[in-house]
């Protein structure tokens, strides 16, 4: 067998799935073969989750029964609060999260329970809970009391209840509902692949989504949406855009918030939410935010072979100054990322152990062969060869 190199797996196809679909060239997104867009547009979390797990749009009966049953979900265990408040509160909200979705598992009795039945009901869980667990630390880090979740709202009308402890405008829930369904699932994204490879172990669902919580977390990935907002914030007004961007671009840095591995046109989730965008910050006084984005887009595209290199906005480039029209804070904008997306990853792991696969694929080993052992009292310098890049420098455990 004749093995390639493929660092960064951009040319490996390593799962099937029916979840999503993705033409990165064309700049297409569907879900279960129903357009972004569209979803965007017309459906809602609830029923974009239950599409991903069930293969079809739900008859208005299923719909009301799953968004019952997830609302039953909303409330977490009580002892939860315990490992909460034992998280420092200067934490990351997403490192919080990590450490939330892990031990969600110590109190349902079902978290090694592989049977796909036991299975749904977590994934139900685990999509239910989860803004719990954001509002919880969130209001918890800032010394503000805990507001209850309210099992008659929807998942984004109560996610921003329990943030603020007031009910949202039909507006502002609408906005965020826009957001979970074009973050629900995205192909074999890093995070999903994080997932799929520990389900694919046998582990748990807990597990798995732990994994996703972490790796969605890096600002190559889900961190991306906080860094476009702290460049904003950074950048300051409209007329200082030009300067900021150009002298970026011109020191060979990243634009947060452009560019993607699948898409090199424009990337289809932020078409819609690019017009949404703009209302949700009219709305609510930040349209000279907007503008700024506006601009940023502007000058990146109009540079020599980028378009070429295939460099558009991404969500994350819009999704940022929506979720600060929201008023969330800058650190919970990957928590939110991560709230929607914890409908893919579940979906994802159901998919994975339908037909599961240890997923293990092999390294291309570039260290010496052949050394000779030595005991360590004969050693007196490294024996291995430089080109090994954990023997480059001196490890200790004092340093
Ligand atoms: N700004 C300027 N140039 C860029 C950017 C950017 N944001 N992204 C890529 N390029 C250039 C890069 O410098 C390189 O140019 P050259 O060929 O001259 O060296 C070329 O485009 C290809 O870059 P790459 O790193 O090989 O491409 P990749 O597919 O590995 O990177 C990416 C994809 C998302 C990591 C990258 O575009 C990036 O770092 N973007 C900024 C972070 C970001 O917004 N991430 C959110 C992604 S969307 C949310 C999600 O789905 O997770």
């Amino acid at each position: 067998m004749t093995l390639s190199v493929d660092k960064g797996l951009g040319n490996t196809i390593a799962a099937d799935t029916q979840l999503s679909f993705i033409d990165g060239a064309k700049g297409v997104l569907e879900y279960v073969g129903f357009d972004i867009d569209s979803l965007a547009r017309n459906s809602t979390f609830e029923e974009t989750t239950w599409l991903l797990w069930n293969g079809r749009l739900p008859i208005a009966r299923e719909l009301a029964d799953f968004s019952k049953q997830l609302q039953a979900e909303y409330e977490i265990d009580p002892r939860m609060m315990d490992v909460l408040r034992s998280i420092p509160r200067t934490a990351s909200p997403m490192d919080a999260l990590r450490t939330l979705v892990s031990a969600l598992a110590h109190f349902d009795v079902e978290a090694d329970d592989p049977s796909p039945a036991a299975n749904q009901r977590k994934a139900l869980r685990l999509v239910a809970k989860t803004p719990t667990l954001i509002a919880n630390f969130n209001r918890w880090r800032k010394g503000k009391p805990i507001v209850s979740p309210d099992s008659t709202l929807t998942l984004a009308q109560n996610f921003l209840w329990m943030l603020t402890g007031a009910l949202p405008t039909a507006a502002m829930s609408r906005a965020l509902d826009v957001c979970l369904v074009l973050h629900a699932d995205h192909g074999l994204n890093a995070s999903t692949f994080a997932a799929r490879v520990t389900i694919s172990t046998q582990s748990d669902m807990y597990s798995a989504a732990t994994s996703a919580v972490g790796t969605l977390k890096g600002p190559l990935h889900g961190g991306a949406n906080q860094e476009v907002m702290e460049m904003l914030l950074e950048i300051g007004q409209l007329d200082k855009v030009d300067e900021y961007i150009k002298s970026k671009l011109a020191r060979k840095e990243r634009i947060m918030g452009f560019g993607h591995r699948v898409y090199k046109a424009y990337d289809p989730r932020a078409t819609y939410l690019k017009t949404f965008a703009k209302q949700v910050a009219s709305d609510t006084g930040n349209l000279p935010l907007y503008e700024m984005t506006r601009r940023i887009e502007e000058i990146v595209l109009a540079q020599p072979n980028i378009i070429e290199k295939g460099i558009f906005p991404n969500v994350d480039f819009y999704s940022a100054t929506t979720y600060y029209s929201l008023g969330l804070d800058l650190d919970l904008f990957t928590c939110m990322f991560a709230a929607s997306r914890m409908s893919g990853w579940t979906g994802h792991c159901i998919e994975q152990l339908a037909a599961n696969k240890l997923i293990r694929p092999h390294a291309d080993y570039t260290g010496p062969h052949g050394l000779v052992y030595q005991p360590v009292d004969q050693r007196s310098k490294p024996t291995t060869s430089s080109t090994s890049p954990s023997v480059k420098g001196t490890m200790s455990v004092t340093a």
